[in-house]
């Protein structure tokens, strides 16, 4: 089962839009049951699914802390058809302290999900804007990586020391699969800037960047109602944009 998660230490790259989006897309395109699982104290994935994501509980913090939680007391399913999320809330920023610095710690969420395989086809999962626990149980969890960049010129050492988070976890705990599988280039203007941190993305991962994410103001409205871009303005450049990313994210991370 592929199990993608969505990663990027800075806040504000589009990860949340685009796991959700993402995640909406397999359903929907491949005819796929999708578990969408928030890591981000925020909750905004399970929002911006329409989820009021502070009433619910348990959620996310107490399938991963306790073991009598089963994945049907977490799951929501959504208006997309096959599409189903296990929302966050601010609980999470005690994951920590609730689950302890064992090895173990880190390896929960990818365990939790072993037990409930059958009841899903993939799995997307969204990470909070920090390296920490909640990260290295993402990539433990995950069969691939997908890192959502800014096209401006920090974010290309952000992206690359997410890359080195990326390599360093798979060394330590002997998860030689793990890896970066795509990488999003977002927020795109057409400016000499972008363009050149495109080509410089291009140049460092090979064969795995994507098509660009331009701005669309659609895609930022949708989440306001708690849609997908594609329910929302199925006719907009958003919604178009987002379909091909989407479909390359799922294309680069096909296992050979
Ligand atoms: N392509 C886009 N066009 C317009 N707004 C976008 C786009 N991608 C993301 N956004 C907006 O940018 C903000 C931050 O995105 P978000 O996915 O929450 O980032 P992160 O999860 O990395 O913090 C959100 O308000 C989202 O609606
Ligand atoms: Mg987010």
């Amino acid at each position: 089962m592929r199990r993608i998660a969505f990663v990027n230490e800075k806040g504000g790259t589009g990860k949340t839009t685009l796991a959700v989006h993402v995640a909406a897309w397999i359903a929907r395109a491949r005819n796929l049951r999708v578990l969408l699982v928030d890591m981000d104290t925020q909750g905004h994935a399970g929002k911006t699914l329409g989820l009021d994501v502070r009433e619910i509980q348990p959620n996310v913090f107490h399938f991963l802390t306790d073991p009598s939680v089963n994945l049907t007391q977490v799951r929501h399913s959504t208006e997309v058809p096959g599409l189903s999320v296990v929302p966050a809330y601010k609980q999470m920023a005690g994951l920590a302290a609730a689950l302890g610095s064992s090895p173990a710690a880190a390896e929960r969420l990818g365990q939790r999900l072993d037990e409930f395989a059958s009841e899903q086809d993939a799995v997307v999962i969204d990470g909070p804007p920090s390296l920490g626990l909640s990260v290295t149980a993402m990539l433990l969890a995950a069969t691939e990586v997908v890192i959502p960049v800014a096209l401006t010129y920090l974010a290309l050492d952000g992206c690359a020391e997410v890359a080195r988070t990326v390599e360093r976890t798979a060394v330590e705990h002997q998860r030689p699969g793990l890896r970066v599988s795509a990488v999003v280039p977002m927020m795109h203007r057409r400016t000499a800037l972008a363009e050149a941190v495109r080509e410089r993305l291009e140049a460092y991962f090979p064969g795995r960047v994507t098509p660009s994410l331009g701005v669309n103001v659609a895609i930022d409205e949708a989440q306001s109602h708690g849609k997908t871009v594609w329910d929302y303005a199925p006719r907009s450049r958003g919604a178009q944009m987002m379909s091909a990313v989407a479909e390359s994210v799922w294309a680069l991370g096909a296992p050979a």
